[in-house]
């Protein structure tokens, strides 16, 4: 969801209008992400390096996602949107900490779509944790990928992702879902997160369809 400030400061408004804006976008693109039939988004909200911006934007976006899981929560149960968040929490404030237990667990039975929001969320930091945890044995990627996903409390069993949007023309991963994004199809848009609408979701998704998926495989072994 990167662009936010941008947009703001091109139109004159403070970062935190910019972020409201983006809460905005992120409600319409949940809708239309359930309407496309697709399986699991992640929203990338909040990096474990973000923690580093001002005092007062990390303040005020903690109390936006806290007030954003407050006010999705009910919407989610009505659109069948099962709500977690993939990250730390034992560095989110207790409040929030608080508000995510209560929203996944009100929303855990919505089965028409996996809204994952990602807060103090770092792939690097997964994959160390993952790899700590292994005490020196060797794994399977299976087996791998689960303990990436549990050392922030994902559902199991562990999924690669299949097509990565980001808005805003930055083109780099930033530290998101670095394992599972192996041969994640990728699609960078130079629209700001808040300028990012339904349609502009379709059009990613039918690009997504149209890419030929090898996986390493040579092309007549795919055609075949
Ligand atoms: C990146 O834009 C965006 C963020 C750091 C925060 C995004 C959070 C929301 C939209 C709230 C969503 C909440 C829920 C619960 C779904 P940026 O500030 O890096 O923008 P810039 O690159 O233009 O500076």
């Amino acid at each position: 969801m990167d662009g936010n400030g941008r947009w703001a400061t091109a139109h004159g408004y403070s970062r935190s209008a910019g972020h409201e804006a983006g809460l905005r976008a992120a409600r319409n693109i949940v809708e239309a992400a359930v309407r496309e039939g697709v399986g699991t988004l992640t929203l990338y909200a909040f990096s474990s390096d973000n923690w580093k911006r001002p005092g007062a934007e990390v303040t005020a976006l903690m109390r936006l996602f806290r007030r954003a899981l407050l006010g999705e929560a009910k919407r989610c149960l009505d659109n069948g949107v099962r709500l977690t968040i993939l990250g730390r929490r034992d560095r989110l404030p207790s409040s929030l900490r608080h508000t995510v237990e209560q929203v996944e667990a009100l929303t855990a039975s919505g089965a028409n779509m996996h809204l994952r929001v990602a807060v103090d969320y770092s792939a690097r930091d997964a994959v160390l944790r993952a790899a700590s945890a292994l005490r020196g044995d060797s794994v399977s990627r299976e087996a791998f990928g689960e303990l990436v996903a549990r050392v922030d409390n994902d559902r199991l069993p562990a999924r690669d992702v299949d097509l990565v949007v980001r808005t805003g023309g930055e083109q780099r991963l930033s530290d998101f879902l670095l394992w599972e994004c192996a041969y994640a199809e990728l699609k960078f848009v130079s629209k700001m997160w808040p300028d990012f609408t339904a349609d502009d979701l379709a059009e990613a998704l039918a690009d997504f369809r149209g890419r030929n998926r090898r996986f390493g495989l040579a092309p007549e072994q795919v055609a075949s």
